[in-house]
């Protein structure tokens, strides 16, 4: 595919006013989600969530795109029609997670490798001819004790460009994922300091390997302390601290960045996207592709229950505004009141 098409879907997944749902919890990961509302983790409860989330009215208006997994992508709604179709009618694109998986890494105790090159080109291909516009590969970074060693981060840049590459060749935009972790206990500063290496690493990789940057997303961490840090930051500090790591590594040729939850609670996340909007003259769009600050209080509202389903409509569409206002730099708290 040319670039100028890549380009053009890349600018659409990052609009004004909108950032990317991303609901592509493997099978495992969503057992997690369901286990804490206390429902089984059965192909047509998986069914049901994804309905009840891509049902909601007006959703296109905040949303640009949504990330699948490979289950989803070939199930029909609850009306009937398969869900990439449901979502291209409303105006959303339709994405899918390719990756299989973060694994252990050989030799690396407490670090990971993800894993999924093997037939990923034919899978693209499979994968577009059921409507996919993008996809979506993370890698895993953790923070510890004289980690993450630079064989770690070598891996994981050379699999995401090789990754990357295997989309733009077979038509879909890559979403490219480096998560820096924030579980640990570590300081801002060193979040700081390894988000700006684990950057440096993958865009030295992806220009090695030939990537078009104009085709491509990034979806980073935000620079935030370890939630088992004993200091916590501030808004501001977490904003400024993440633009500038931005500003270091990431070319202005790439048309979007669009940042991962991680774990932040969901209004902060919207928090600290608005503040990072509030910065005069970025060179990128910056916009949401979360998971959890999305999809957390929707899950809770609607809880398993078909007459549910509206109220957990309710607070997904309240995060999608939010962050769509966040997203161009129109948010303040007082609007969860609303
Ligand atoms: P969270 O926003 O919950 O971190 O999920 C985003 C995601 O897609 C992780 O791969």
């Amino acid at each position: 595919m040319r670039v100028a098409e890549l380009n053009a879907i890349a600018r659409a997944m990052v609009a004004p006013h909108k950032g990317i749902l991303a609901a592509d919890e493997s099978t495992g990961t969503i057992g997690k989600r369901f286990a804490s509302i206390g429902i089984e983790n059965v192909e047509p409860n998986r069914r049901a969530y994804r309905d009840m989330l891509f049902g909601t009215p007006d959703l296109g208006g905040h949303i640009s795109a949504a990330i699948l997994y490979d289950e989803t992508i070939r199930q029909p709604a609850l009306d009937g029609t398969p869900f990439p179709e449901l979502l291209t009618k409303i105006g959303i694109i339709p994405g899918i997670k390719v990756d299989l998986g973060a694994k252990d890494l050989a030799l690396h105790p407490g670090e990971k490798v993800t894993e999924g090159l093997d037939g990923l080109r034919e899978r693209i291909a499979e994968y577009v001819a059921l409507g996919a516009r993008f996809a979506k590969w993370r890698a895993v970074i953790t923070i510890g004790d004289g980690i993450p060693s630079r064989a770690c981060l070598a891996v994981n840049a050379h699999a995401l460009a090789r990754y990357a590459a295997l989309c733009q060749e077979g038509g879909l935009v890559p979403i490219v994922e480096p998560e820096v972790l924030m579980d640990g206990d570590n300081s801002i500063e060193r979040c700081e300091e390894v988000t700006e290496e684990t950057l440096h690493t993958v865009f030295d990789e992806l220009a090695i390997q030939g990537i078009a940057l104009e085709g491509m997303v990034l979806k980073p961490n935000m620079v935030v302390p370890g939630k088992k840090a004993p200091r916590q930051a501030g808004v501001e500090a977490v904003a400024e601290r993440t633009i500038a790591v931005l500003r270091r590594c990431v070319p202005p040729a790439v048309p979007g960045i669009a940042f991962l939850s991680g774990g932040q609670s969901a209004e902060l996340a919207t928090e600290h996207l608005q503040a990072m909007n509030a910065v005069a003259n970025l060179p990128w769009a910056l916009t949401f592709s979360y998971g959890r600050a999305l999809q957390d209080p929707a899950l809770k509202a609607w809880g398993g229950s078909p007459a549910n389903v509206q109220a957990g409509r309710e607070q997904l569409a309240r995060r999608a505004r939010n962050n769509g206002a966040a997203r161009d730099a129109a948010y303040s708290p007082a609007m969860e009141a609303a």
